[in-house]
Order: C-alpha cells, then structure tokens, then sequence
C-alpha cells in the first residue's frame, strides 16, 4: 500500500536549512511540516519565522507551515499572512507538552477545551478559506480528552488530524499508546495521521501493520537521528548506501555552514550543533563517546576536527 511520510516540525532544528539538506542528500519525505510561529501577545512575525516559510527559501520542498494559540484573531491573523506566500493549508498544533504552553491553555493543554476548540475553528471557518489541520496529542492529563474533541472537530472540513501517541503530561517520557491511538481511530472521522517513536524501519512496519488503514505518517526526531531513515522507509531496505558516511559529511557541512553564517559568535554555532548532535550521535556505533567529543569541543577547530575524529571512526 502506498503511504506518505512527513516531516514532524521540531522547533530549533527542522527549520528551511534543515528540510533543504535533508532533501538534497537523503530524501523520503513528501511533506515537511514547519515549527510553528507563535506570537508574543502582538500581531507581528519575527523575521526568524518569516525567513523559515519565504518561497525562495523553499523552492524544491512542500511544506505546510503551522500556529501555535488559543485565539481566534492570532490564528486568522497567521492565516492571512502565510496565504500570501501562496500557502494553502495551516496546520494548528494541539500537541506541544511545556508548562509555559499549556499553563496557557495553548499546545496540549488546550484538548481537553472542546468549546474553545470550536469557537476558534468556527471563526476561522467563517473568516478565512484557509484550509486548517489538527496536530495534537491525545490529551494532556489522559487520553480520554480527545475522544471528547473529536465530535467538535467533525464539524469542520479538516483536512487531517496528526496525532502524536502520547499525553501532554508524559512528555516525550514512556512509551507511545497504541491502544488510545486505536480509541482515536474508532471514534474520528477524519483522516488520522500517526505520529509518534518512527526511529526505525522495523518500527514503521510494526505501526503501519498494526494499523493498516492509516497511509499517512510523520517522523520527528528519528529524522534528525537517521536522515536516511525516511528514504531507508520507502524503498523497504535496511542497509544503508555504500557512501553513507560520505554523504552525511556532505550534509553536516552544509547546514554547519548555513548556520554558521546565520548566528554571530562561536558559541550559538556550538550549541546549535550540539543540539544536533544529540540526536544525530544516536545513529553511531558509541552514541554517548560521540556526543562526548562533541561537547568537548571548545571552538570551531577543536568541532571540525572532532566531527572528522568521529566520521573516520566509523568509515
Ligand atoms: C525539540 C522539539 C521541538 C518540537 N517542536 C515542535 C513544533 O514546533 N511543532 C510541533 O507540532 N511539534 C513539535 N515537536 C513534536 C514533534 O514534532 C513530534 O510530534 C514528537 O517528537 C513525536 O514524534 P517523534 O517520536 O517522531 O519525534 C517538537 C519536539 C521536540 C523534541
């Protein structure tokens, strides 16, 4: 059967360098979704946000950008803008975990109000044609808060729910729920995305055939982990090319390059790329000696000559 894969938005990481990268040397994902844009009380976009979702800086990938809030003027607000980018299509996130969110009632904290829920939608429905998607978790105290959303949100013409497997309040902490994500399955009647732990092939084919009526689903950190994964996916295989390490050079030099000369001083580029690191040292044979070296590395010398430590290693 066939299926697509989308890139699940990580803020910090799967910004239009990351995704323009990641196409180029890897590719696999159809869709990327970008992190979202949330604003600080006014009307106004940061530049960052504008710089992630300008056309010219995402000519070859389609992506879908995406709004974090609970306010109807912000969400129409946001819609409009990214409309005259010639975006279709804003995708409302329902999903993010942090208490500075969802103390707010914004992310996952915002699921268990259907009546807010629908408000905002009602509004946005009636005042723009922008078509809207759901990404959300399960619920932030449990997973019985979506069963009660769903019915509001078959109301509206959505054009797909993402579901990320787990609760608000776990985190990213335990497993994902497959049986809470069954319940979701039985009660929507929109099209479900399956979000949640594809680090894998083999988990991928677990998910895909315990649930086989889903075709849609996105990968979030196990794309920054393994940028080979998602193409590793479609062509059903476990070994990786011949140049593997070759092209992940190419690849880590490209986006060091890009955000070296996007962030001013030696420090913003350490940190970015430790963050990188993170995941990327998960898909080496010592994960945690790879990370070390990394973090050892005091300034871009000491950093270039580590990265090239560690890719010999592997070679
Ligand atoms: C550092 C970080 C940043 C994230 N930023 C976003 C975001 O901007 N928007 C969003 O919908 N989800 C965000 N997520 C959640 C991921 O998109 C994804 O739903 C989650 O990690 C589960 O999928 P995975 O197991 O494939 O990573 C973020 C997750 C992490 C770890």
């Amino acid at each position: 059967m066939s299926f697509t894969l989308l890139s699940s938005p990580l803020q910090g990481f799967t910004d239009f360098r990351f995704r323009n990268a990641q196409q180029k040397y890897f590719g696999g994902i159809d869709t990327y979704y970008a992190p979202y844009i949330r604003l600080n009380g006014k009307l106004k976009i940061k530049s960052s946000y504008e710089r992630d979702l300008l056309p010219e800086n995402n000519t070859t990938l389609e992506v879908i950008p995406q709004v974090i809030t609970n306010d109807a003027e912000e969400f129409l607000f946001v819609a409009k803008y990214v409309q005259q980018f010639g975006y279709k299509e804003l995708n409302w996130n329902l999903g993010c975990p942090y208490p500075m969110v969802t103390n707010r009632g914004m992310g996952s904290g915002l699921i268990c109000d259907p009546n807010k829920i629908d408000n905002i939608l009602h509004r946005v429905h009636n005042e723009t044609d922008i078509l809207v998607s759901m990404k959300m978790r399960m619920g932030y105290a449990n997973s019985e808060e979506i069963l009660h959303t769903l019915p509001i949100l078959d109301k509206y013409p959505l054009k797909s729910i993402a579901i990320h497997a787990r609760i608000g309040k776990q985190l990213y902490k335990g497993g994902v729920d497959l049986d809470a994500f069954q319940r979701c399955i039985d009660h929507a009647q929109h099209t479900l995305y399956y979000n949640g732990d594809i680090t894998s092939l083999d988990q991928f084919k677990t998910i895909q055939k315990r649930f086989p009526n889903i075709n849609h689903f996105l990968i979030g950190r196990g794309l920054i982990a393994d940028p080979f994964l998602p193409n590793m996916i479609k062509t059903n295989t476990t070994e990786y090319p011949e140049n593997r390490w070759t092209l992940f050079e190419a690849f880590h030099d490209e986006i060091y390059e890009q955000y070296d000369a996007a962030l001013s001083g030696p420090t913003p580029i350490k940190m970015k790329m430790l963050g990188f690191w993170e995941y990327f040292s998960r898909s080496f044979s010592n994960p945690q000696k790879t990370y070390k070296k990394i973090k050892k590395a005091t300034n871009p010398i000491k950093y270039k000559a580590a990265v090239k430590e560690i890719l010999n290693t592997e070679i």
